[in-house]
C-alpha cells in the first residue's frame, strides 16, 4: 500500500469534476478518461453522473459541464481522449460516443478522430447484442487546431493494425481486455487496459507533462502516467476507490527501479 497523499506527482480530489477549482487553467497537457454511462452502473455515490440523472439530456448537460472544465484547464495545444462505447438501452443502440463528441464540440473542442479500440478477446455474453461487440471508441479531441501529437513510430507489435502504411499510427488499435476485478475491489470490474492508456499518454504528452482524469475510478490513468514519468491529477466522487488505487500504485512502485 502507498499513501496517495504522499506521492508528489499525483493529486486525487474526492469531489465532482463538474467543479475543478483546484486545477489552474491552461496547465494540463492531456485529459484521458472513461466516463460513467447513463443509466448503467451504480458507483455508489448519490451525486454521481449517470444513475443520478433523470434523463439522457440531463446526463449530457452534466457531462458538458465536465467537458467545459476540462477545456479550461487544458493547455492551448492539449488534447482530450474519451474511451466510451455505444450501449444497448432498452433494445436500442444508443450512440453515446457521438453525443459526447457533439457536446464536447459545443464547448469548443475540435473533433480529431473516433479511434476504434479493437478487443480481440471480447467474447459473447459480455454484452446483450446480437453480434459480439469487439470494440469501443476513443474520442480524440483537441483544444485547438494546433495541438501536440507525438507519433510513436514502431511502438507497436507488427500484428497490431494500429501501425498503418508507412508505420504511422492508424486509428484501429488492438488491446486485449482481461475480465475480472482489480485487486479485491468489486466496484470496478472493467477498468481500461494500461496498454491502451500508455499509448495515449505517449502520443499526447512528454515526460513531466500533466495528465488529468475527471472520472478516476481505480486509477488506471495514474498507473500509466506515473510509470511514464508524467504528473497526474484525478477527480473521483467515490472515496472507496482510495484503497484499490493505492494497491495498484504500490505494485507499480515495486516493479519500478526508481521511486516516484
Ligand atoms: C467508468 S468509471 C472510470 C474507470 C476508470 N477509468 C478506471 O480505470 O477504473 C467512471 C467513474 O466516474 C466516477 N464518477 C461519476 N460521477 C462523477 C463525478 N461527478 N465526478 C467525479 N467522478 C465521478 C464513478 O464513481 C466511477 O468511478
Amino acid at each position: 500500500m502507498v499513501d496517495l497523499d504522499g506521492i508528489d506527482d499525483l493529486d486525487v480530489h474526492w469531489s465532482t469534476s463538474e467543479e475543478m477549482t483546484e486545477v489552474k487553467d491552461g496547465t494540463v497537457q492531456s485529459v484521458i478518461t472513461s466516463p460513467p454511462y447513463w443509466d448503467l452502473k451504480d458507483y455508489g455515490h448519490e451525486d454521481q453522473i449517470g444513475t443520478a440523472d433523470k434523463s439522457y439530456e440531463h446526463y449530457h448537460d452534466r457531462m458538458e459541464t465536465v467537458w467545459s472544465q476540462c477545456y479550461d484547464v487544458l493547455r492551448d495545444d492539449g488534447t482530450m481522449w474519451v474511451v466510451v462505447d455505444t450501449v444497448m438501452e432498452r433494445g436500442n443502440l444508443q450512440l453515446l460516443p457521438y453525443h459526447i463528441a457533439e457536446r464536447a464540440e459545443d464547448v469548443g473542442f475540435v473533433l480529431q478522430d473516433m479511434v476504434t479500440w479493437y478487443k480481440p478477446t471480447a467474447i459473447a455474453g459480455m454484452t446483450d447484442r446480437n453480434v459480439v461487440n469487439k470494440k469501443e471508441y476513443v474520442i480524440y479531441l483537441s483544444k485547438s487546431k494546433d495541438h501536440k501529437f507525438r507519433d510513436k513510430e514502431g511502438q507497436n507489435g507488427l500484428e497490431d493494425p494500429a501501425v498503418a502504411e508507412g508505420h504511422r499510427l492508424g486509428n484501429l488499435w488492438r488491446h486485449p481486455v482481461k475480465r475480472g476485478t482489480v485487486g479485491q475491489n468489486v466496484l470496478h470490474k472493467a477498468p481500461y487496459p494500461t496498454s491502451l492508456i500508455n499509448r495515449i499518454v505517449e502520443v499526447s504528452t512528454e515526460p513531466g507533462d500533466t495528465v488529468l482524469d475527471p472520472f478516476f475510478g481505480s486509477g488506471t490513468t495514474a498507473v500509466s502516467a506515473l510509470e511514464l514519468d508524467r504528473r497526474c491529477i484525478g477527480y473521483e466522487l467515490n472515496e472507496e476507490f482510495r484503497e484499490v488505487i493505492s494497491e495498484r500504485l504500490a505494485s507499480l512502485q515495486q516493479c519500478s527501479l526508481t521511486e516516484f
